[in-house]
């Protein structure tokens, strides 16, 4: 897979205003694309694999919010995950992961590996066995351009929900938390922190420990911000965000 580039993160900003509901994310593997694009065809053994793969993880993920699977046979073989964001129910999480198994298809038709986020879910495949393990290559920095007033107090608060969330994340099944602190009067701070189900706890607790360590980098004293990767991603904004 490739790693993030300057380029996704001079356009950061550029994100920040267009993520919505339905925009989006993605990483199209650079190297080991399949078959060169005159010799690619409906029948190419990767194609069906990656097809029926993503036929699975539509099927598999929206009730648990998670599916994972491969199929076919070296060397055609395909790895994948699908993950939606911890409150999102059975019929939304089936909408994202169908729009992001199409998107991803359409915006990296050649690339054996291919990641796609959405605010909503992400979709991976690699044709290699990544199940388990920590992606730190795949990953992108957003942030809210408003600066909060008092930065050093509020990115100490930020850690620490964050790190809370990290913890909490990790000793749960669904490798999910979500949670709100509260900064000053009538003022709170809320935050999730997710991974992917394919990651061990204590492998999961790693990763978010790895991300929350890029704060200062990604969101220094910015009102909102996020780190997401393909195994565990954070996020934190001065307002509720996410569905009780
Ligand atoms: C927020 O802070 C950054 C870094 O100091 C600065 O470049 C940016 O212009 C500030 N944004 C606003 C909206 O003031």
């Amino acid at each position: 897979m490739s790693s993030i580039s300057i380029y996704l993160l001079t356009f950061a900003v550029l994100l920040q205003t267009i993520f919505g509901a339905s925009s989006y994310l993605n990483i199209c593997s650079s190297s080991d694309n399949y078959p060169s694009m005159t010799l690619m065809t409906i029948n190419d053994p990767y194609e069906s694999s990656l097809r029926k793969l993503l036929g699975n993880l539509y099927y598999q993920t929206p009730p648990q919010g998670f599916g994972l699977g491969s199929v076919g046979q070296d060397p055609y073989k395909a790895y994948g995950i699908a993950l939606c964001r911890g409150d999102v129910e059975a019929t939304g999480c089936r909408t994202c992961v169908n729009e992001a198994s199409s998107e991803i298809h359409k915006r990296c038709p050649y690339n054996k590996g291919a990641i796609i986020w959405y605010d909503n879910c992400l979709v991976k495949y690699v044709n290699t066995d990544f199940l388990g393990k920590i992606d730190d290559q795949n990953k992108f920095y957003m942030y809210n351009l408003r600066n909060v007033s008092e930065p050093t107090t509020f990115n100490q608060k930020t850690r620490e929900l964050l790190s809370l969330l990290a913890k909490d994340a990790s000793e749960t099944p669904k490798l999910y938390a979500a949670g709100e602190l509260e900064l000053e009067k009538s003022k709170k701070l809320y935050g999730l922190a997710q991974c992917t189900r394919d990651l061990s706890g204590s492998d999961c607790f790693k990763c978010h420990d790895g991300i929350i360590g890029e704060l200062p980098r990604c969101c220094d004293g910015r009102e909102g911000g996020r780190v997401v990767g393909g195994s565990c991603n954070i996020r934190y904004e001065i307002y509720p965000f996410v569905t009780a």
